[in-house]
């Protein structure tokens, strides 16, 4: 259906001519014309041209019609077409330039919390996990994310509830709360500023530095990790200048950005074995915002369980023998620069933070976790991988167990959901589980 038809047919009515006329005058067909204006057919530019001199009409108006007609009858998906016209304008403005500006657009657009590789974020379950929650809890004020890996859960918190307490041990994940969440002054302008002149780097350059000299070629192109490792120095070096929130987001900014251009398959116990190809570092800022009602921790889960009390604790440990702290090593280094020994083939320093959780004490952990902090409801987020053919991927917990410790505190449901997790190592998923376990307490004093 085209709208040009009924504009022509009321031009045409206004005038008080016939279709025999214009046929006669236009020598186009009645029949088509009769089509026309029934908006069965889309008029040509000619013959729209010819009508708008019978009519003594604007032409241009009239084409402009009959051109949005025809885009209209290529929209194959009107929810994003008022977008895809958009860019569309743009493309027609700026021409060949285009491809510049749209790589500028994106290089603009800022970094959000859940685009970094980590293994087992929950950043793909997070809408189902939080609508169990909804839908089975009720009175939650104060929400606690004490093994918050990326944070994506806890992010999906702060908008909900009233009280939000973010934990894990990692330095790097601490810093990637504060810059993301954390409260304090900082100003745009300031990060922009440090972004746009470290940007503009040449390592060339540059002299060697710690990072470049241990992790150069192996997990980052040399070039880059001299600048990598540069970066780092002079953000220590304006710790003074820079307040504490803009100090953390060129730290997290640093992190963010480096993990799209490492060397390995999203984590640091080893780096590919492959000459690595040679691209520049451009940073590009993260997405930070403050809150006020958000508590940033970096404390054993276990201890801080015992410090704080909140009406929701939402669980996610790891399961298994692979220690975060040795799979996102690098990080930890970068964040910490105390420039350490590091050891192996991976790099790595001497261990910090290793969790009771990858051990045999998993069990005794989680019980005493999930006693001793005083909370109304326990969310616990589990996938059963203990079945699997490699040890270290071998569950320490085993389903068995949580579900008894669980019912033991109080009514405890089970969701289930199919889901494909992300895996690098030989381990067969295929018939991978992950469960939700929602258990609300007897009572909101501990046991
Ligand atoms: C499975 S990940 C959590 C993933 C997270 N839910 C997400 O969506 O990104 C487990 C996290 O627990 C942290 N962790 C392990 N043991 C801990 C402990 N004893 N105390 C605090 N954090 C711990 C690890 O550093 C890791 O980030």
């Amino acid at each position: 259906m085209y709208a040009i038809g009924q504009i022509l047919r009321v031009l045409r009515e206004e005038r008080e001519m016939q279709l025999s006329n214009v046929q006669e005058i236009s020598g186009i067909e009645m029949t088509l014309l009769s089509k026309i204006e029934t908006g069965k057919r889309l008029p040509t530019i000619e013959q729209v041209q010819k009508l708008a001199r019978i009519y003594d009409f604007d032409d241009k108006t009239l084409l402009i019609q009959r051109e949005s007609d025809q885009i209209l009858v290529n929209v194959k998906s009107p929810d994003i077409a008022v977008e895809a016209l958009r860019v569309a304008t743009d493309k027609l403005n700026f021409g060949e330039k285009y491809l510049q500006r749209f790589q500028e657009e994106i290089y603009r657009a800022p970094l959000a919390l859940e685009s970094r590789r980590y293994i087992g974020s929950k950043s793909k379950l997070s809408d189902w996990i939080m609508e169990i929650i909804d839908s089975e809890t009720e009175g939650v004020q104060i929400f606690c994310d004490i093994f918050a890996g990326t944070g994506t859960i806890a992010n999906h918190a702060i908008k909900k509830y009233d009280r939000v307490i973010i934990n894990d041990f990692l330095y790097a994940n601490h810093v990637i709360y504060k810059a993301f969440f954390g409260s304090g002054e900082w100003s745009k302008q300031v990060i922009s500023k440090h972004i746009a002149s470290y940007n503009s780097i040449d390592p060339d350059t540059l002299e060697d530095n710690f990072f470049s000299i241990n992790f150069g070629d192996k997990y980052y192109d040399y070039k880059v990790s001299k600048v990598i490792g540069f970066i780092r120095d002079d953000i220590e070096a304006k710790k003074n200048i820079l307040t504490e929130k803009e100090y953390n987001i060129l730290l997290a900014t640093l992190i963010y950005n480096i993990d799209k251009i490492a060397n390995t398959v999203g984590h640091f116990e080893a780096y590919i074995k492959k000459p690595i190809k040679s691209q520049p570092l451009i940073l590009r800022p993260i997405d930070a915002c403050s809150f006020e009602h958000v508590e940033i921790y970096r404390e054993d889960s276990n201890e801080l369980a015992k410090k704080i009390s909140c009406d929701l604790l939402y669980i996610d440990p790891p399961y298994n023998s692979r220690q975060y702290c040795r799979f996102y090593h690098l990080y930890e280094t970068l964040v910490k620069w105390n420039k350490p020994k590091l050891f192996g083939v991976a790099l790595k320093p001497a261990p910090e933070n290793m969790s009771k959780y990858c051990s045999i004490k998993a069990v005794d952990a989680f019980r005493d976790l999930v006693t001793s902090i005083e909370t109304k409801y326990i969310v616990v987020s589990y996938n059963n991988t203990y079945n699997s053919k490699s040890n270290s991927s071998e569950n320490k917990i085993r389903l068995e167990e949580i579900k008894s410790i669980l019912e033991e505190l109080g009514e405890t449901n089970i969701f289930d959901k199919s889901h494909r997790c992300f895996n690098a190592g030989k381990t067969e998923f295929d018939d991978h589980r992950e469960l939700l376990f929602v258990t609300k307490k007897h009572g909101k004093k501990n046991i």
